[in-house]
């Protein structure tokens, strides 16, 4: 019997209106736009503004648009999935807050947090629920609200985040295409080189940590850039030797946007040309889960059914991973 595959059945991605370039940023703090263009290939990213707006707002957007384009009733689904970093509230879920406001009442839904690399590990996820005929309709969404956590006193970081988000619907796929691969990592270690020092239970909140700025993302910039480097780069070469791809075979690398330096040293030991590499960092900055459905949504009139795709990311945790996908279908029908 030939195995049942998960493939990606449509793409929706949601960024906010406001507009926060680098100009702007040059009067929050000490940087410039010479500077922020040079090391990291940003040049403005989006901003959710309005009291109250969480997360699940971009996400709620992503997925109706996603249900309305593929033309799918929202109780048809049977599993959402969210990928973020910036969830509304530590519970509920971001999940069961989307379910809820699209509509899909039969579908249950949870969260899924891995930091950068969330969308590569929720899709990895999701698709064992189709492989093993257990549901038919999985909606994996990436959405961060990362100005909620940013510090726009710090340079170093206020620099590379954005708001974004992108949803895509996994359903089988009758001829072995979608999901082909996948090679997950983890390191706690790397823990103390990225992360938000308080608000978790081991550091509640007090008057104490606010005062000291430390529910904001903090990272030891200089490490998770080598690291980052390192690993997005091993792991897209090693998904490529086992599925004997060359440079050749691979139709587009759709890396995590972090910073446009390490997507240039991953393609570059993928021996894939920048023609064939996604990037829109320069227009979003690093939306943490929204960034691989972002570059999916926008170059989706680009892929044609049977294109192999690698997936990379890098992230918090430390968290990395690549994909090997077929794209399942011509997009610009
Ligand atoms: O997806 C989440 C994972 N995160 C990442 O992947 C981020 C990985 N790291 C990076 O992308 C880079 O490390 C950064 C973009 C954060 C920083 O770039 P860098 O080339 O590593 O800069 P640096 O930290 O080594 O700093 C170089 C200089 C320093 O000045 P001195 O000590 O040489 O005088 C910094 O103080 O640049 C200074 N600097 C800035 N200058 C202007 C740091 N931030 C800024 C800024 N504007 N925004």
């Amino acid at each position: 019997m030939k195995k049942i595959t998960a493939e990606i059945t449509g793409v929706q991605g949601y960024v906010p209106n406001y507009i926060l370039n680098n100009k702007e940023l040059e009067t929050m703090v000490e940087t410039n736009d010479e500077w922020i263009r040079s090391r990291t290939g940003i040049k403005e990213r989006r901003i959710l503004k309005g009291e109250g707006k969480g997360t699940s707002v971009l996400g709620i957007e992503a997925v109706r648009g996603l249900l309305k384009k593929i033309n799918i009733d929202a109780q048809e689904v049977d599993l959402i999935i969210c990928a973020t970093a910036t969830p509304d509230m530590i519970f509920p879920s971001t999940a069961c807050i989307i379910a809820d406001k699209v509509g899909a009442t039969n579908a249950f839904a949870y969260d899924l947090m891995a930091a950068c690399s969330g969308f590569l590990y929720a899709i990895s996820t999701a698709s064992k629920f189709i492989e093993t005929g257990t549901y038919k309709k999985v909606i994996v969404v990436g959405a961060d609200k990362m100005s909620s956590i940013v510090d726009y006193q710090d340079r170093a970081t206020c620099i590379i985040f954005g708001d974004g988000a992108g949803a895509v619907m996994l359903e089988q796929s009758k001829e072995g295409l979608g999901l082909q691969d996948a090679i997950l990592k983890s390191d706690g270690s790397g823990s103390e080189f990225l992360h938000m020092k308080a608000g978790g239970s081991a550091k509640p909140a007090s008057y104490a940590t606010v005062d000291a700025r430390e529910h904001h993302v903090w990272q030891d910039g200089q490490t998770v850039f080598k690291s980052a480097v390192t690993s997005m780069a091993d792991v897209s070469e090693e998904i490529m030797k086992r599925n004997s791809l060359s440079p050749e075979d691979v139709a587009w690398l759709v890396p995590h946007q972090a910073n446009q330096r390490i997507i240039d040293a991953t393609a570059k030991r993928m021996g894939v040309g920048k023609e064939k590499v996604m990037i829109n960092i320069e227009k979003y900055g690093n939306t943490t889960n929204g960034t691989i459905p972002l570059c999916l949504w926008e170059w989706e009139n680009q892929l044609k059914k049977g294109d192999n795709l690698i997936l990379a990311a890098f992230g918090g945790g430390f968290t990395w991973g690549s994909i090997y996908l077929k794209w399942a279908y011509d997009s610009n029908k």
